[in-house]
């Protein structure tokens, strides 16, 4: 192969050398521009040419040094942008991060659950403060400072005022939301309510009620047994509920309602001790006392209320045995609701 043979197919093999990666590249490097590069063999053979063939041969060599070095520039810059480009875009066919899906908390599924019955036969929410006025909680529902009712539940003072307290019911929502506003009022209120007892697996010094209240003419006992049943029926697939007398200072007269639970199963027996019925919720006719205290006329107006424990009913749906599980918020039991439905 002669000198003019051999730069030919130098130029040949520079074109048709493409290096693909940064390894690649580095050798093509070595290859046509190191110093020990392929152009630095062909010396000798320069030598041997004719001295007319020397200019011609020259303007090859140039051609290919310069052939080579215009590829690797190219190539350089082409595969610094590459990986560049590879920091910043995702890689779209990774698999995604596992991510742990939330679940809602038991006490708000039953919450929910229950707001969602109310509200299908026309009960709207309302909420109000968790630091009452001893006269919302306990005066305007018919217990001054000295009546006994009282103690039925411990209450936390604020400050030793006497005057603001955290609230002991929901109840005190009711009184509330009659002062401002007139009949007819139909809502259900929910929210966090306290009492200063000692915390063990049945009873906390925190939990959540929902009151209901019904204020308008005309309102019967036939209409708050026939709310009560329809929410009984919703919520437990009850097929009958039992009203049994009972007292409130806000309510008269007051009941107690069981729901018909069975006594199927050994579990049924157990939280029925034996008889098959559930007691759920304390209800009544509003007091006409109640009533005025608000600014409601007891003349014109009727009204029933009721009131429930949501951790209650959440222990019994989900058949949990101790109230402080509801508090603790240990995500190993949390996580057990994960597919329950979300509302
Ligand atoms: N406030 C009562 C309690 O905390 C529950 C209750 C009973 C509310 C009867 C009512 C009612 O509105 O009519 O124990």
């Amino acid at each position: 192969m002669d000198a003019f043979e051999k730069i030919e197919q130098i130029l040949k093999d520079i074109e048709q050398n493409n290096p693909q990666n940064t390894e690649e590249l580095e050798t093509f490097r070595i290859q046509y521009l190191g110093t020990k590069n392929i152009f630095k063999g062909l010396s000798p053979l320069f030598r041997d040419l004719a001295p007319a063939d020397r200019g011609r041969f020259g303007q090859l060599l140039n051609k290919a040094k310069q052939a080579a070095k215009s590829k690797f520039d190219t190539l350089q810059e082409q595969l610094s942008i590459a990986s560049a480009n590879q920091v910043e875009r995702p890689d779209l066919t990774a698999s995604a991060a596992p991510q742990s899906l939330g679940s809602r908390h038991p006490v708000s599924l039953v919450q929910n659950q229950i707001i969602e019955i109310f509200q299908r036969i026309g009960f709207t929410v309302a909420e109000d403060r968790e630091i009452e006025k001893d006269w919302f909680n306990f005066t305007a529902l018919g217990m001054p400072q000295d009546h006994p009712a009282r103690d039925m539940q411990d209450t936390f003072y604020i400050k030793d005022s006497m005057e603001n307290l955290l609230r002991t019911h929901t109840s005190s929502v009711q009184t509330r939301f009659m002062k401002d506003h007139k009949p007819p009022i139909r809502i259900i209120a929910p929210g966090r309510v306290y009492r200063n007892e000692t915390i063990s697996a049945r009873s906390h010094c925190q939990f959540h009620q929902i009151e209901g209240l019904y204020v308008a003419e005309n309102v019967s006992f036939a209409d708050l047994r026939q709310t009560i049943y329809y929410f009984a029926k919703e919520m437990f697939g009850a097929t009958k509920i039992r009203m049994r007398p009972s007292y409130f200072p806000f309510t008269e007269p007051s009941a107690e309602v069981d729901v018909w639970w069975g006594t199927a199963t050994e579990t049924d027996r157990k939280i029925t001790k034996g008889t098959g019925w559930l007691e759920i919720l304390g209800c009544g006719m509003v007091d006409p006392k109640v009533l005025e205290n608000c600014g409601i006329d007891p003349e014109k107006y009727t009204g029933f209320a009721f009131g429930l424990g949501i951790e209650r009913i959440a222990m019994l749906k989900y058949q949990i045995e101790d109230i402080r599980l509801l508090f603790e918020n240990d995500v190993r039991f949390l996580e057990q609701f994960q597919s329950a439905a979300i509302f």
